[in-house]
């Protein structure tokens, strides 16, 4: 099955040529047999891999009646929740959000607002502040149910709401998502009596946005998760044999053809504002699957043309350890065009009648050959638009081409042992019951 994802990595050929890449094709198929049979370290983390095609409508129509009935109660719904509990529905409603939307005030749906992702007290106090008199309905999501960040954050949100609009109605604008029996949020949530989803044990938080922990806020938001899930399943078919037709085979073992020849950094790039955080998503879910053992391609972002005028110097010029994957996507929603001025001042008559996308494509030409010439190899992913269905696609190709190339990198892609090392510390100097010896240990240090 072909679908509307395209990888072209001739570009990438003076260090990773198609006979490299091909090289690896029985590493990649073993590698992708690993994820689709479950015979891989962490294959109890697999559930992620049928979420497209084994979400069934009922399950889909329940997110969609849970996400009207927020959307009539509220102005804002603040979506609480850190890492895989955040990043997909960051990422999904920013990509299909109009850039200005915050400061709409003729938004019909509820504007959707993320708190629990850091632990900043301004943060928090200036949303306590702008909720103060609007109507709000929040969703928690922690997997677990007993994260530090979005605990802190619920309880204090919680409170407000309690407190403006009685522990009854406030019971009915929060929806839990979260462990099925475990965490002391199921706990909070049975006693309160909240609406809730279910995370299933065996799909981990960096592998979730295809599950109610994306699909609710994304629901919320007004964004038609039907075709989304729909896309993902298209893309689900599309990744199964282990050929060059297969994009996120052709992905994983190009990726690692350029870190085996020395290229340590992968940097993301997109030429689109709005996939900033389709990049923060892509960072987590590839970092935390593949760094660890001493191994893994860092994974860095850049916004272009933003960051050219930052970073660009490095990438042209720097330590050439680095290859660039770039997002383009084929086509914007709305036609600006470059005007014509008659006093000419700024010298840009030469592109009037243009639209600011045909100069911005000429922007990544102009780059991409550039960054080449300097020795930066260059995977291109193209997406026809930011629309549900080919957002459903692009998340599922980076999720299965990261399940592959992480086994190639003979790692396990489903754990995460290092996130735990901070947590221990912080507990520990917070005097969390429970730390006593490691607080003893650890202010030793200071
Ligand atoms: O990918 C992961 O497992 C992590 O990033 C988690 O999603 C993150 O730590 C949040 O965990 P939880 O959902 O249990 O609160």
């Amino acid at each position: 099955m072909k679908t509307n994802i395209n990888v072209n990595i001739a570009q990438a050929a003076a260090v990773a040529p198609e006979s490299a890449v091909k090289a690896l094709l029985p590493e990649a198929a073993d590698a992708l047999a690993k994820v689709d049979n479950g015979t891989g370290a962490g294959n109890d983390f697999l559930g992620w891999t049928d979420l497209p095609t084994h979400t069934t409508q009922a399950e889909l129509e329940d997110i969609i009646a849970t996400a009207r009935s927020l959307q009539k109660d509220c102005e804002y719904v603040v979506c609480i929740g850190i890492g895989g509990s955040y990043l997909g529905a960051k990422a999904v409603i920013e990509a299909l959000s109009d850039s200005f939307a915050a400061y709409r005030i003729d938004y019909t749906n509820p504007k959707v607002i993320f708190a629990g992702q850091n632990i900043g007290e301004d943060y928090l106090f200036e949303l306590r502040n702008l909720l103060a008199d609007k109507k709000f309905g929040i969703i928690v999501i922690s997997k677990s149910g007993t994260t530090t960040e979005p605990a802190i954050a619920f309880r204090i949100l919680k409170e407000q709401l309690e407190q403006r609009v009685g522990k009854e109605e406030a019971s009915r604008r929060i929806v839990a998502i979260t462990d099925a029996k475990r965490g002391a949020l199921r706990q909070l949530a049975t006693e309160e009596g909240y609406k809730t989803f279910v995370i299933d044990d065996n799909v981990g938080g960096r592998f979730s946005v295809l599950s109610p922990v994306g699909l609710l806020p994304i629901a919320v938001a007004g964004y038609d998760i039907m075709a989304l899930m729909a896309g993902a399943a298209e893309m689900q078919l599309a990744t199964k044999e282990a050929t060059l037709e297969n994009p996120a085979v052709v992905y994983a073992a190009t990726r690692n053809a350029l870190y085996r020849a020395g290229k340590k950094i992968e940097i993301l790039v997109n030429y689109n504002p709005k996939l900033h955080f389709l990049a923060e998503w892509w960072k987590q879910l590839y970092g935390e699957s593949e760094g660890k053992d001493g191994k893994g391609i860092f994974p860095a972002a850049v916004d272009f043309s933003t960051d050219l005028h930052s970073m660009g110097q490095w990438i042209q010029d720097g330590e050439r350890t680095i290859f660039e994957t770039v997002i383009s996507v084929d086509a914007p929603e709305h036609e600006t065009i470059v005007p014509t001025d008659n006093d000419n001042l700024d010298g840009l008559n030469y592109i009037a009648g243009k639209r600011v996308d045909e100069v911005n494509k000429m922007a990544e030409i102009g780059t991409r050959i550039a960054h080449v010439d300097g020795g930066v190899p260059n995977i291109r992913i193209t997406i026809p638009a930011l629309r549900e269905q080919y957002l459903g696609q692009l998340i599922y190709f980076f999720e299965k081409a990261c399940g592959i190339s992480g086994y190639m990198l003979e790692v396990n892609p489903f754990d995460q042992p290092g996130v735990e090392a901070y947590k221990r510390n912080m507990f520990a100097l917070l005097g969390k019951p429970g730390y006593e010896a490691e607080t003893a240990a650890i202010r030793a240090k200071i």
